[in-house]
Parts: C-alpha cells; structure tokens; sequence
C-alpha cells in the first residue's frame, strides 16, 4: 500500500468510500494502518475513551501531542489527523499556530479543529503556511456545554442552512476535508453534494464521502453508551475481560506459570 497523503484523500471523492477511525497509541494505530485503516484521527474523544473523561474538554494539548507521536510512529500508510483540544485554537491565532505547527512537528500530516465561519481566518493562516485542515462542523462536542448535552445539530430548515454555510465557508477557507458529526442524513447527503472536498460523516448517515468510527465503539472496547448510530465490528471488551479472568484464575490455581519445559498454550 502506499502512503495517504492529503491530495490522495481529496482525490478520493466521487471515485472510493473511505472508512476512517480514531487511534490513541501505537499498538491500536499499527493494526488500524496495517488493516488498510487510510485516515487515522488522534481524535480528542481520547479524553472520553481512554483518559475516563466525561468529555472531551479536559484533553490538553500535552495529551494530544504525546498521543500523535505515539500514532505516527506506527503509521506507514494512514493520513495521521491530530485534533487540536479544546483551548489550543480558541485563546488567539498566534498560539493555535504555534499549537498546530506541534502537532505537525509531532508527526502529524494534518489538524482538525472544530467551527464553521468563525475559525476560516485560523483555516486560512494554517492553510498558507502549509498545515493542512480537516474541518468540522454539524455537533461539536467541544460547544456540548453551549448545546446542554450532545445533541443532534441541524434539524430545523435555518439550523440546516446554517451547517450549510459553514461547511462551504471552511471549503473555502482552504479546508481539503470536513467533518459532519451528528446532522441529519439528508442534510449531510446536501453538504456533500454541495461541496468539492472530501465529507466525512458521523452520525450522519450513508452519503457522505467518509465516515469516521470510534475505535473503542468499531472494537467494542466501550462498555459505556454507545451511540445508537455506531456498528460494533467486534467485541473486545468481553474478550479481553475473559483473558484477565483466566490469568488470574490460573495464577491462583497454580497453573500459571507453568513448569519449566512445559508448552505453552
Ligand atoms: O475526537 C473524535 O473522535 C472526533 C470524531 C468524532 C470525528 O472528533
């Protein structure tokens, strides 16, 4: 296989479907890459999925970066996408710059950051000075305390007309992709009519270009919610709970470590 790069991601539109997850840690990031995985998002739902968060707003940019580099150092052939945290755009450009110029030095091919017409002046200094952006727009768990809860956005005709425009004003802005999380599927089918770059969906029905998965809700590594959208493509969390189970049953009966000489199973 060879390397996802943002041209080949952009020009995959109209012409592949492309199923992309989230990573955290080198282990999960090399079997996604090595499975054909071509997008991998150091998502901030790190905060919620491997930091016991309830959302993802106490991520700090030292997370993200140790969980990029740690990403990037398996990756042969994903697109890596570090997600800027919350705080490390919305405190003045100067320091989203320097913020997302780490992510890149950390071994990031790109930033998503969360924000339609309101972050296009930061899309555009990024984009000049040649840090690719990944929007998103729609639900932005980032604003859940300005929404009350995760809620569903875009569901009365102005709110829809609202996700619209911001979706082509950060087309605009310079943004090669675009995350539509949680919009109705009609709506998100319009955005990708609509727009020339690359949408990738979540919650957001079948037409978009991509779609993002949760790698703990795509392995069953979450026993918590999960959301009603997600297809769980295994059940790890069972799996790994029998594996703990039968070490420590075996330590205790004396079956573990076995005698010297003796197969190992
Ligand atoms: O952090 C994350 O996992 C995300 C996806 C839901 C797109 O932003």
């Amino acid at each position: 296989m060879k390397k996802w790069t943002v041209a080949a991601f952009r020009a995959a539109k109209g012409t592949q479907k492309l199923g992309c997850c989230t990573a955290y840690d080198s282990c999960f990031a090399r079997l996604a890459d090595e499975a054909g995985v071509p997008c991998i998002l150091v998502g901030d739902s790190m905060g919620m999925m491997t930091l016991g968060h309830a959302t993802t707003l106490p991520v700090k940019m030292e997370e993200t970066l140790s969980a990029t580099a740690a990403v990037a150092r398996a990756v042969k052939d994903a697109l890596v996408v570090a997600d800027m945290p919350f705080g490390s755009y919305q405190c003045g450009d100067d320091l989203a710059m320097a913020n997302a110029v780490a992510c890149l030095k950390a071994g990031a091919d790109a930033v998503k950051l969360e924000g339609g017409a309101t972050v296009c002046g930061l899309i555009r200094r990024m984009t000049a000075a040649g840090i690719p952006v990944l929007a998103h727009v729609g639900m932005m768990p980032q604003s859940v305390n300005v929404y009350g809860g995760f809620r569903k956005q875009g569901k009365t005709r102005e709110a829809a007309e609202q996700v619209l425009a911001d979706a082509k004003a950060v087309e605009e802005a310079g943004a090669f992709a675009v995350t539509l999380e949680c919009v109705p599927a009609e709506l998100a089918a319009e955005i990708t009519a609509a727009l020339r770059i690359v949408t990738v969906g979540i919650g957001a029905g079948p037409v978009c270009d991509a779609q993002w998965l949760v790698m703990h809700d795509l392995l069953g590594l979450n026993e918590g919610h999960v959301p009603s959208f997600v297809r769980q493509y295994a059940h790890l969390a069972s799996e790994a709970k029998r594996a703990f189970a039968a070490y420590v049953a075996e330590v205790a009966a004396g079956t573990f470590p076995p005698a010297e000489g003796a197969a190992r199973t």
